[in-house]
């Protein structure tokens, strides 16, 4: 039969492990054999292969799921190897499993079909950080902390607007993997190598066996295409930037002690007895940089391939594995971290006062009295500029008499004493930017119950 006179043909040879992408399609084993069920299904429903036969496949696909991947042996790939090992349990009979199909739509299918579930269990796990990171927001809604930018004292804000800064990326980048999920999830089945097959197949019943929503249209597009994987991976990079960066604000916070980690989410040193290390974050930074390799490498990988297919294909899908299972463990990790951490509210608040970081505020409320926010600025700025090295903000006098030399009248002229010390208060400064998405607290609350 064909497939024993393949199988001579290829057998051994110096290349043949090379070729073989058996061990890395452990991935897909599970798909295959939906895959293959669906297509034989679909055959005897044509009347392409007689139900006895497909019956008796169908049983032998049972056996091999049961004896799992581990067991298979031959072939060059999970394909070939599913293949073989239905022949062996049907006889030749079985060889009709591969009728009306190539490979390459398998392969094709597989792949699409692993990556959906792999997307669906990063987007759960995503939903599951996400409110984390609500609930962390619901109980800091009043925690102040200082703001930076520049990574300088810039204004204070509290934890909860800092966490649901990025509760908001992290809807993006839901919002990203769920528009990806729809271009995976279509059907190449029935493109057979490229180039469609004269049997009559029927491609929307094996997408709907196989709960793809709808079919891969052009054959040779159907079979070539890794645009799926190159868009799931990129929502993941974008995913995995945006954790980095909370895992560099938690760095730099455990740094200054404005946060404490659980024991859980930190690391000692096996020579400094004192140190309690956030190198859980550090990895999910880390993890950062096999995102961004999985991309460049499916693009590499992807680059300048002719249409229809090549073998290059086998080498792509290690790459999204290997982002997409990254970043799921980082999102579990990361949120993990920020739930169970503890958030010293007094060490918070006294450094949000550090810098004159509430100089702005002050600026403000100038301004709303109608000094123009320029003349403002630069009243707030002189007065900043008058600071001692070791004091945080001017206290009221020495803002009256900056105000009285550069507007000519006293602070009193345009704004209460009291006005302006909450103002340098830094809560009260907190709560006067109630505008929307700001962090007072009445703004955190829509913003919460919008997420
Ligand atoms: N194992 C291959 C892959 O993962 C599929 C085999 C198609 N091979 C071929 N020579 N057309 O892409």
């Amino acid at each position: 039969d064909e497939t024993v006179v393949r199988r001579d043909r290829f057998a051994g040879g110096p290349a043949r492990s090379f070729l073989s992408s058996l061990a890395d399609d452990e991935r897909i084993f599970a798909a295959d054999l939906a895959v293959d069920r669906a297509h034989v299904v679909m055959l005897a429903e044509q009347g392409i292969v007689d139900e006895a036969t497909v019956g008796e496949i169908l049983a032998a696909l049972d056996e091999v799921e049961a004896a799992g991947h581990g067991d298979l042996s031959d072939g060059e790939d999970v394909h070939e190897a599913i293949e073989s090992a239905v022949i062996d349990r049907v006889g030749p009979e079985g060889g009709k499993m591969h009728t009306a199909r190539s490979r390459n739509d398998e392969v094709a299918a597989c792949i699409r079909y692993r990556l959906r579930e792999d997307v669906l269990d990063l987007l759960s796990t995503l939903v599951g950080a996400r409110e984390q990171l609500l609930a962390v927001a619901s109980d800091h809604d009043e925690t102040v902390m200082p703001g930076y930018t520049h990574l300088q004292p810039a204004q204070p804000t509290t934890v909860a607007h800092w966490v649901l800064s990025y509760e908001q990326a992290l809807q993006r980048d839901t919002g990203r993997l769920l528009d990806a999920y729809e271009r995976i999830n279509q059907s190449p089945l029935g493109a057979a190598a490229f180039a469609g097959t004269p049997f009559e197949v029927n491609r929307e019943r094996t997408a709907e066996l196989l709960g793809f929503d709808s079919v891969a249209e052009n054959s040779m597009d159907a079979s070539a295409t890794r645009d799926f994987l190159v868009e799931t991976i990129s929502a993941v990079a974008a995913l995995a930037t945006t954790l980095s960066s909370l895992a560099e604000d938690v760095i730099v916070m455990a740094s200054k002690d404005h946060v404490e980690l659980d024991d859980d989410y930190s690391s000692t040193s096996s020579i400094m007895p004192q140190k309690k290390n956030p190198d859980t974050l550090e990895l999910v930074r880390g993890r950062t940089g096999d995102a961004t390799a999985g991309l460049n490498g499916l693009l590499t990988n992807l680059k300048g391939q002719p249409r229809a297919y090549n073998r290059d294909l086998q080498r792509a899908g290690r790459h999204a594995w290997d982002a997409i299972d990254s970043v799921t463990d980082s999102v579990e990790v990361a949120a993990g971290a920020v739930a169970t951490a503890d958030w010293p509210a007094e060490t918070l608040e006294a450094a949000a006062g550090e810098g004159f970081a509430t100089a702005t505020g002050v600026a403000d409320l100038l301004a709303m009295a109608g000094v123009p926010f320029r003349t403002a600025h630069e009243v707030v700025a002189e007065a900043a500029a008058g600071l001692d090295a070791d004091e945080d903000a001017p206290d009221y006098e020495a803002l009256s008499a900056v105000a009285e030399d550069v507007l000519g009248d006293p602070l009193s002229q345009f704004v209460e004493r009291e006005a302006v010390e909450r103002a340098l208060d830094p809560t009260e400064s907190v709560a006067m930017r109630d505008s929307r998405g700001g962090p007072a607290p009445a703004a955190v609350a829509e913003q919460v119950s919008d997420a």
